[in-house]
C-alpha cells in the first residue's frame, strides 16, 4: 500500500536495489560526486561538465556561516549533542534566509543549497568550539567532502580521505520515504517552509532505530575490544533478546547495496591505518547473524559507515551528523516534490479506546 508516488529514489527490498532516479546506487558510488548526486536528485539527470562546475560553484560561494548562525552555534553548551546543535543552527539560518518564506521551486533550490553548503560548516564550527579550538573558516576551492573533514583539523584531507568521505555522502543522499523523509514530507505538506522541514528531518533521524545506529555500532565495537570476543558478545545480546545496531531495515529483506560500498571502504581504511580489529570484529558480527537469523537481517547502511568515519578520525557523536549532512540533499528534493504537487498528509489511526463514557463530577470520582 502506497502513500504516494515519487520520482526520486527507489527501493527493492527482496533483491537489495537502491536507484536515484533511474541510476542504480552502483552506478553512481565512487564515481558521481556528491555534488553531482545533489544535481541528480533535484534536477532528474546528471549534470553536464559546464552545469556541475556552475552548481558547485553556487554551493561553495555559500559554504561561509552567517554571523547570527556561527554566534547561535557558539552559544550550544559543549556538551549538547551535534544533532541538537545542527537543528538549532538550521533554525537560525531560516531566520536569515531573505527566500524563508517562498515555497517556490526557484528559492527552495537556492535554500536547499544554502542548507547542503553550510551543513559542514555548522557541524565543524560546533566540533572546533567544544575542542577549545578557533573555528576554521572554510574554503571555497575544496569542494564539500574535503572541505568538511579540513574543517575539522585545518589540513586538507588525502585524496583517499575525501574519496571515502564523498562516497559515503553519495549513499546516504536518499532513500525512500524512510522515516526522517516522512516526516519532511509532513511539515512541507502543511505548506511550511523547507527550513522546517528540514528540522524537522533532523529530530527523526537522531534516533537510535534510524540514523542513530552508526553511532551505537561504533559503541558496541568499543564494548566488544577484541574480534575475539565478538561472537559471545552478539550471543549475549540474543540472549537479552537485544536488537544488534547496523542489522535489519524495514524494507530491505536482503543486504543493503550500501553497505556492500562501506564494506570495502572499511576494509581499505583497515589495511591502509594497519588497524584491522574493528573490520574483524564486523565481519565476525556478520557471520554470526547470519547463523542466527540468516540473510533476511543484514547489515544495513549503518554497519559499516561508522567504522570508516572514526578512521577519518571523526568523533563518535559526530556520526549521525554526517548522515544528516548527506540526506539534508534527500529531504529538500522531497520537499520540492512534495511542493509541486500537494495535497496535506494526514493519515487516518483506527481508533481502539473506549466510547459513550459519561462525565463524572471530581467529588463523585
Ligand atoms: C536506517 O527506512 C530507511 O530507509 C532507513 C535508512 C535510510 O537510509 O533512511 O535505511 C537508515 O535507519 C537503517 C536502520 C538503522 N537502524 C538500526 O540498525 C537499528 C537496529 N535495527 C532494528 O532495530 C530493526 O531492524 C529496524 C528498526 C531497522 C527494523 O525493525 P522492524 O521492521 O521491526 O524489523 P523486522 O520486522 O524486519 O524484524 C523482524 C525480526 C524481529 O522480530 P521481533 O523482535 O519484532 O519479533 O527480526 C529481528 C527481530 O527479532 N530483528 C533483529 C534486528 N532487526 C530485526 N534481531 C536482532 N538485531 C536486529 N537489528
Amino acid at each position: 500500500m502506497y502513500m504516494d508516488t515519487s520520482e526520486l529514489s527507489f527501493i527493492d527490498g527482496e533483491k537489495g536495489e537502491l536507484v536515484y532516479r533511474g541510476f542504480h546506487i552502483d552506478e553512481l558510488a565512487g564515481r558521481a560526486s556528491f555534488e553531482e548526486t545533489v544535481y541528480l536528485l533535484w534536477y532528474g539527470r546528471l549534470p553536464k561538465a559546464e552545469e556541475l562546475a556552475d552548481f558547485s560553484k553556487r554551493i561553495k560561494a555559500e559554504y561561509e556561516l552567517p554571523e547570527r548562525v556561527l554566534e547561535t552555534v557558539r552559544l550550544c553548551p559543549k556538551d549538547a549533542h551535534p544533532m541538537d546543535v545542527l537543528r538549532t543552527a538550521v533554525s537560525a539560518l531560516a531566520m536569515t534566509d531573505p527566500d524563508v518564506a517562498d515555497n517556490s521551486r526557484e528559492a527552495e533550490i537556492r535554500k536547499g543549497i544554502r542548507l547542503v553548503a553550510k551543513f559542514p560548516a555548522m557541524l565543524a564550527a560546533f566540533q572546533r568550539l567544544r575542542e577549545g579550538k578557533e573555528v576554521i573558516k572554510p574554503r571555497s576551492d575544496l569542494d564539500l567532502a574535503a572541505n568538511y573533514l579540513y574543517m575539522l583539523t585545518g589540513q586538507v584531507p588525502e585524496e583517499s580521505a575525501t574519496r571515502a568521505m564523498d562516497m559515503a555522502l553519495v549513499l546516504h543522499a536518499d532513500h525512500g520515504m524512510n522515516a526522517s523523509t516522512f516526516a519532511s514530507r509532513v511539515v512541507s505538506a502543511t505548506l511550511s517552509d523547507v527550513h522546517a522541514a528540514v528540522t524537522a528531518g533532523i529530530g527523526c533521524l537522531k534516533g537510535p532505530l534510524h540514523g542513530g545506529a552508526n553511532q551505537r555500532v561504533v559503541e558496541m565495537l568499543e564494548k566488544i575490544g577484541k574480534p575475539e570476543n565478538a561472537r559471545k558478545y552478539i550471543e549475549d545480546m540474543f540472549a537479552r533478546k537485544e536488537r544488534v545496531p547496523g542489522f535489519g531495515h524495514r524494507v530491505y529483506k536482503t543486504l543493503d547495496p550500501r553497505s556492500v560500498h562501506l564494506k570495502k571502504a572499511s576494509l581499505e581504511f583497515a589495511k591502509k591505518t594497519g588497524k584491522t580489529d574493528w573490520y574483524e570484529m564486523l565481519t565476525t558480527i556478520q557471520d554470526v547473524m547470519m547463523e542466527k537469523v540468516g540473510p533476511r537481517i543484514a547489515p544495513n547502511v549503518d554497519f559499516y559507515s561508522g567504522s570508516v568515519y572514526a578512521m577519518l578520525g571523526i568523533p563518535l557523536d559526530m556520526f549521525t551528523p554526517i548522515f544528516a549532512m548527506s540526506r539534508v540533499s534527500g529531504w529538500v528534493a522531497h520537499v520540492m516534490e512534495q511542493h509541486g504537487d500537494n495535497r496535506l498528509i494526514r493519515p487516518r489511526v483506527q481508533y481502539v479506546g473506549p466510547k459513550g463514557l459519561k462525565f463524572v463530577p471530581i467529588h463523585k470520582r
